[in-house]
C-alpha cells in the first residue's frame, strides 16, 4: 500500500481499507454549492438515470412477472440470460458462446472476481493512466497493487509502450477500450503489442456501443485477439442505461486450456457470492432487446453534444480532444491555473460543475471532462458559460 493511498492507519482495521475517505475540494464544493440550492449546470454526471435517460415503463414490464420470484441459484446465472447477452455482445467481434459468459452484479464486482481469479495478495496488474479511478480502489481491495502505464497524446491518444514495465509479480494487463475519459479505443497493433506480453488482458469495455470520431484500425474488442487470455466486461448501465437493475458480465476467450481453467475457477469464486438478483435476470432478455432504441437515443444525444461542445470552443484558448468513443470529452484549458482551480472556479462563478483531470490521474496541462450525455438545452448554455469565463482570464 503506497503512502499516497494508505491515509487512515488503525492497527484494528486492514491496511487495504485504509483509503482515503474525505471528499476532494471539487466534489465537497460541488455538495456545498447543491445543498446551498444554487443554480448548478452539471456536466459532470454519467448517471443516465439523472439526465432523462431512461427506459421508462418499458423497463418495469418484465419485473411484473411471476417468473422473478423463481430462484435457481446458477453460478454463471441463468442460461436464457447468457445466450442473451451472446446475441449482444461484443457488438463487433466474434460471438461469445453462453457457457464462456459470467453474469455479475456490476462491473466492479466482476473486477474483483478476475482479481481474485488471477493474484494474489501483493501481486499487481498494470492499468492505463489517464483512466477510471476505480481500477486502484478495486485492486486495492483484493490486496493487488497497480502498477501505471502510461497513455500519451500528441493528435490522437495511444499507449506509451515505453511506460510498459512488468515485474515477477504482474498478473494482468487491465485496458478500458474505449478508454473513460481519454475515449480512445485500442489500435489492432497495440491489442497485439499487449497480447505479446503473455498477460490475460482484462478490457472494460462498457462504452464501447458508443464510437463517435473513430480512427481507422481501432480493435472494438479486446476479444478479436485470436490467442490471447482476453476477460471482456459490459453490462447494462451502459448498453441499455440501467445501472439501477445491477447486471454485468465477463465474456472469456482464449486458448482452449486456460480459458476451461479460469471458467472452473471462476465458477467457484461466483458460486460463492450469486450476487445478480434473480427478477434482473428474468428481465435481462427484454431489457437487452430495447437495445436499439435507447442506443439510438443516446447516440443522437453524444454525437449533438460533441457539435454543442465543437462551436463552443471555436476561436477560444480551449482545446477540445477527439473522442472516439464513449460518453466524455476533454477540454484543455490554458496552464494559467490547475485543473482543479479551474474546475473550482468555473462552479463558483458560472454555476458549471466539471470533473477536473485530476480525478482520473492527468498530468501536464489542465484538463477537464465533460458529460455528454448532459441534456442537450443544459449541454450547450453551460459550454458557453464555459468557454467566455475562461477566454475572459
Ligand atoms: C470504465 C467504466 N467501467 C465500469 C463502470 C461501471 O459499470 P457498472 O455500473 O456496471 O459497475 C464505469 C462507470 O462509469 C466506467 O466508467
Amino acid at each position: 500500500m503506497t503512502e499516497k493511498h494508505l491515509v487512515h492507519d488503525n492497527p484494528r482495521f486492514s491496511q487495504r481499507s485504509g483509503l482515503e475517505r474525505d471528499p476532494n475540494p471539487a466534489s465537497a464544493k460541488l455538495a456545498a454549492h447543491v445543498a446551498a440550492g444554487k443554480r448548478l449546470r452539471d456536466l459532470s454526471s454519467g448517471n443516465p438515470a439523472q439526465v432523462g435517460l431512461s427506459l421508462g415503463e418499458l423497463s418495469l414490464s418484465p419485473l411484473s412477472n411471476r417468473a422473478v420470484l423463481e430462484y435457481e441459484p446458477e453460478a454463471f446465472g441463468p442460461l436464457r440470460a447468457r445466450e442473451a447477452i451472446s446475441r449482444e455482445f461484443p457488438e463487433h467481434g466474434p460471438a461469445i458462446p453462453p457457457d464462456q459468459i459470467v453474469i455479475t452484479a456490476s462491473t466492479s464486482e466482476a473486477y474483483s472476481f478476475l482479481l481474485k481469479l488471477l493474484c494474489d495478495p501483493g501481486d499487481e496488474v498494470l492499468v492505463p493512466s489517464p483512466s477510471y479511478p476505480l481500477l486502484e480502489h478495486l485492486s486495492r481491495f483484493e490486496s493487488v497493487a497497480t502498477r501505471p502505464y502510461q497513455l500519451a497524446y500528441d493528435g490522437a491518444w495511444h499507449i506509451d509502450f515505453a511506460s510498459i514495465v512488468c515485474g515477477p509479480r504482474t498478473r494482468a494487463i487491465l485496458v478500458v477500450n474505449p478508454n473513460n475519459p481519454t475515449g480512445q479505443f485500442l489500435a489492432k497493433d497495440e491489442l497485439d503489442r499487449l497480447a505479446d506480453f503473455g498477460l490475460p488482458i482484462i478490457s472494460d469495455e462498457v462504452f464501447s456501443s458508443y464510437p463517435l470520431e473513430l480512427g481507422p484500425g481501432r480493435a472494438r474488442s479486446a476479444l478479436e485477439h485470436p490467442d490471447a487470455l482476453v476477460f471482456a466486461l459490459s453490462g447494462l448501465s451502459k448498453l441499455v442505461a440501467l445501472p439501477q437493475m445491477k447486471l454485468s458480465w465477463i465474456a472469456v476467450s482464449g486458448p482452449k486450456p486456460a480459458r476451461t481453467e479460469a471458467l472452473a475457477r471462476l465458477e467457484l469464486i461466483a458460486d460463492a457470492f450469486l450476487s445478480p438478483s434473480a427478477p434482473s435476470l428474468h428481465a435481462l432478455p427484454t431489457w437487452l432487446r430495447a437495445r436499439p432504441t435507447v442506443q439510438g437515443l443516446i447516440h443522437g444525444r453524444l454525437v449533438r453534444n460533441l457539435g454543442a461542445l465543437t462551436r463552443a470552443v471555436k476561436n477560444s484558448p480551449i482545446t477540445r480532444l477527439p473522442v472516439e468513443g464513449g460518453w466524455y470529452a476533454l477540454l484543455r484549458l490554458p496552464a494559467t491555473k490547475t485543473d482543479e482551480e479551474w474546475a473550482l472556479e468555473l462552479l463558483e462563478k458560472t454555476g458549471v460543475a466539471v470533473h477536473p483531470g485530476y480525478f482520473f490521474d492527468f498530468d501536464g496541462p489542465p484538463h477537464v471532462v465533460v458529460s455528454l450525455i448532459t441534456p442537450e438545452e443544459e449541454l450547450s448554455e453551460a459550454a458557453n458559460l464555459l468557454v467566455d469565463y475562461v477566454a475572459a482570464r
